[in-house]
């Protein structure tokens, strides 16, 4: 595997620092959080625990830096984010090996995480043009106003926080600092605290590329102890925010009149028609709520068959299921563990609650240590809390239907709007499903997901508030600056023209 170069100075033995203004530092506090690998216990390292006055020298250091940065021109900046993603893909195996200890995540997965990421950097340094206005003249909507011409271009917001959850470390935070650095920000990042040892490494990387000092900054500690210092403080300018919807929501309020980009929880329903494709809608299905073991916001959470093909659907994605493997995610197999003890613990009692309340259980329902064997669930019906809570583990629901309306209904009825499926050959009908679905997205014949990440992504209700994706997220986290020229009697040209 690729060294890391600088290795040394992002950690002393298995101490990570956190970085400000282009140093390492460890905490006042003297206090470190141990992070563990969730498959085996293991110790992967220790991240700072850093204090509210650290916060506030970071918040400060990033406020005096994003002039500077703000100056280097688009087309440099951009430059820059392609030699931090040549650094990304130089480095993958290497950091995807460490986010696999980290998160649990199947080795093969974490590396794509990793190159994903490159590529959203070099994508959003391709969108450098997105940073362009407009020039109107006033003329348009008044006809006095005819000497009035607007030139609008776009200007960064400031100092922008971006916050990541534990499933996607890197490439939930890469997705924010790469559009907030082309838009000209400087950055204040607080990664999940699971998964905070690969996201430093953003330090290292970006300093590497040529980010001046003090433009990108890290800090770490639990969310629960720094969290509200850095969403309110004053000198922060925009929120960039991937988590729970409890957390977006408790964000949102201490943010006050900050701009937020949120992106939440999902409880993402799978559509299927009688005359869906079995083979497709079994491998999208399976796919699509067992990778990672279920911990993504857009995995498939619920699926509502039609009478007709509900009984061969549920035969043959258990016969799948029941072909994936479940152990150690350096051996790539299928399903790992779960982020924590906790969290497993929650998944159970969604199981428990179904069961007692009368669904059936077609396989799985077995737990060792974090590791729990992908479950599904038949006969689920609406007084169960797994029809609406988001496992974020590896159990499907399904809930039966008797007709097209009381599925979108059952649909709409969620509490979250990130995506929804629909799996049919009739693409007619399908289209006018899609209209009536109150999501962020729906797949037609596939799969739930966020990519490719030049997609919209963005969810309703509480799944999220504005656009994420390449050009959208560059808009977000920019804003149109606008000069209007009134021009004078003074230098008008004359001209005689007759109209006719
Ligand atoms: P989470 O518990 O909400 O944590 C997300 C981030 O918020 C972490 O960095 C956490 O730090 C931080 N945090 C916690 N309390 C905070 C506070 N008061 N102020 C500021 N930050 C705070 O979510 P998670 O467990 O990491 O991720 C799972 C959830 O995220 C699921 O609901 C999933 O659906 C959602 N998700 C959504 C998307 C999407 O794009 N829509 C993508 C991925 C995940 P600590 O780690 O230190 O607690
Ligand atoms: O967990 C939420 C992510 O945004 C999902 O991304 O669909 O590419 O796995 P994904």
């Amino acid at each position: 595997m690729t060294e890391i170069n600088d290795a040394l100075k992002i950690k002393e033995g298995s101490e990570y620092k956190y970085y400000i203004n282009g140093e390492w530092k460890k905490s006042s506090s003297g206090n470190v959080i141990e992070i563990k690998n969730p498959y085996n216990n293991e110790v992967v390292g220790s991240v700072q625990a850093c204090t509210i006055q650290e916060v506030d020298q970071m918040i400060h250091v990033a406020n005096d830096n994003y002039e500077c940065w703000e100056q280097i021109s688009i087309k440099e900046r951009a430059n820059v984010l392609r030699k931090t993603a040549n650094i990304m893909l130089e480095w993958a195996d290497t950091l995807g090996y460490l986010l696999m200890r980290e998160i649990g995540k199947p080795l093969n997965s974490a590396i794509s995480e990793i190159k994903r990421t490159a590529e959203i950097f070099n994508a959003t340094a391709d969108s450098a043009s997105q940073m362009i206005g407009e020039t109107m003249r006033g003329d348009i909507l008044d006809e006095s106003a005819r000497d009035k011409i607007s030139m609008t271009y776009r200007v960064p917001l400031g100092v922008v926080l971006c916050i990541g959850p534990f499933n996607y470390p890197f490439n939930l935070t890469g997705s924010k600092i790469a559009p907030a650095l082309l838009a000209g920000n400087s950055v204040v990042m607080k990664p999940s605290t699971q998964g905070s040892i690969t996201a430093l490494h953003f330090g290292v990387i970006l300093e590497k590329a040529g980010v001046p000092n003090g433009v990108f900054n890290a800090i770490t500690g639990y969310g629960s102890e720094i969290g509200d210092h850095l969403s309110s403080h004053p000198l922060i300018d925009m929120i960039s925010f991937t988590g729970s919807s409890e957390t977006g929501k408790h964000i949102a309020k201490s943010a006050g009149m900050k701009p937020l980009l949120l992106e939440l929880g999902g409880k993402d329903a799978a559509i299927v028609l009688d005359d869906a494709s079995l083979e497709l809608t079994v491998n999208a299905i399976v796919k699509g709520a067992f990778s990672y073991s279920g911990q993504r916001c857009t995995a498939v959470k619920r699926v509502l068959p039609m009478p007709q093909i509900a009984n061969h659907l549920i035969e043959r994605v258990t016969e799948q299921v029941l072909q994936l493997s479940v152990g150690d995610p350096a051996k790539n197999k299928s399903i790992g563990p779960l982020i924590s003890s906790k969290q497993c613990d929650y998944v159970q009692e969604l199981i428990d609650d179904a069961l007692e309340k009368g669904a059936k259980i077609i396989c799985g329902n077995k737990r060792k240590g974090n590791l729990m064997w992908p479950t599904i669930l038949d006969n689920v019906s609406l007084e169960m809390r797994v029809a609406w809570e988001e496992p974020f583990g590896p159990v499907l629901p399904f809930i039966r239907v008797k007709s097209v309306q009381e599925a979108i209904d059952i649909s709409n009825k969620s509490e979250y709007g990130l995506q929804g499926m629909i799996f049919t050959e009739n693409i007619d009908l399908a289209f006018n499903i899609a209209q009536e679905l109150q999501v962020g997205t729906v797949q037609i014949n596939g799969q739930s997901s966020r990519g490719p990440d030049h997609f919209p992504f963005l969810g309703t209700k509480s799944s999220g508030l504005g656009t994420q994706g390449v050009k959208y997220a560059i808009e977000a986290m920019s804003r149109p600056k606008v000069v209007v020229m009134n021009l004078s009697e003074k230098g008008k040209l004359v001209r005689e023209c007759e109209v006719r």
